[in-house]
């Protein structure tokens, strides 16, 4: 079944369009509809709600705190388009291209306050890591940027994408867990595995960006990336088979941990998700690219 079709899925778009559809005369509501209302994979909010599940309990007591991460997903999307110099994102103009440069920024800060109000409810512990999790998204950003000017390590890059990507991914399945009363460790175990999904999703981002197989989207900087440092070392065919490697190892890490929990239909969506985020996207495009 595809992942748009499992009953998660359209709760959070459900969710998704009702605060659209609420901001009634809003004068950002054209340009927040713009951006959470056109499509999106809705990852983050999914490993949220699926690791409530996996802790045994109703998905629909996190919709809130799904929504909160979706919502600062999207905040930060608007303001890497603004950095990144983004023309197109999810097949459409980004916000930047459609509504000009100030707008989309104000539109970012307003998703970003939305997504403070939305995660409010859920107690301390929740919202310390939330938090957390958003000054690392800014962090990452600054380290992104800063690998224009020196040369950058692999220890840059993986603390880079830590921060401006896997750390959300983390803190998502984290919340979920808390947000059901799982105890720490078992938030911790969930938390570890969304940060191994997301770092091997942003590895494979990157590398589709480089190899200019990345559908949907398009901006004007491109990033610094695990590929560029290998190739410093090695011909580009290699570089590649190397950053699918690594990839490789992350999605195990990953499915490492899904291992050890009790089998059930949640923790298969867990598995499925992991797929779709890594190996299927490096398949899709090298099924497309041997068939041109
Ligand atoms: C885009 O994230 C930013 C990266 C981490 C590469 P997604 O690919 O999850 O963005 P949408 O929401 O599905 O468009
Ligand atoms: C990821 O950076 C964006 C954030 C985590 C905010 P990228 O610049 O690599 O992502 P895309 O390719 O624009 O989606
Ligand atoms: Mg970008």
């Amino acid at each position: 079944m595809d992942i748009e079709e499992w009953e998660e899925y359209r709760y959070v778009a459900e969710g998704i369009d009702t605060f659209v559809r609420e901001l009634g005369d809003s004068y950002l509501k054209n340009m927040v509809g713009h951006v959470c209302n056109t499509g999106g994979k809705r990852i983050r909010p999914l490993l949220l709600l699926l690791s409530s599940e996996a802790c045994s309990a109703s998905y629909k007591n996190s919709l809130d705190a799904a929504l909160a991460v979706e919502m600062m997903h999207s905040a930060s999307l608007v303001h890497d388009d603004l950095l990144d110099q983004g023309l197109i994102r999810r097949n459409l103009p980004t916000a930047s291209e459609k509504f000009g440069p100030s707008q989309a920024l104000l539109c970012g800060d307003f998703l970003i306050a939305k997504s403070i109000e939305l995660i409010s409810p859920y107690g301390e512990k929740v919202i310390r890591i939330f938090g957390k999790a958003c000054m690392d998204m800014a962090e990452g950003e600054v380290l992104d940027l800063q690998l224009e000017e020196k040369e950058f390590s692999e220890r840059d890059y993986f603390d880079c994408i830590y921060r401006k990507t896997a750390s959300l991914f983390e803190v998502s399945a984290a919340i979920g867990a808390y947000a059901a009363g799982a105890d720490m460790s078992l938030a911790k175990r969930l938390g570890l595995f969304g940060r191994y999904l997301g770092t091997a999703y942003q590895i494979v981002d990157d590398l589709l960006e480089f190899l200019k197989m990345l559908e949907g989207k398009e901006s004007k900087h491109e990033s610094e990336t695990l590929i560029h440092i290998y190739m410093r070392e090695m011909p580009e065919e290699e570089a590649v088979r190397k950053t699918v490697v690594c990839v490789k190892e992350y999605v195990h890490s990953a499915k490492e941990i899904l291992g050890g929990l009790d089998p059930c239909s949640t923790r298969e969506k867990l598995f499925r998700i992991t797929d779709y985020m890594t190996l299927d996207l490096l398949d899709t495009a090298w099924s497309k690219a041997f068939s041109e």
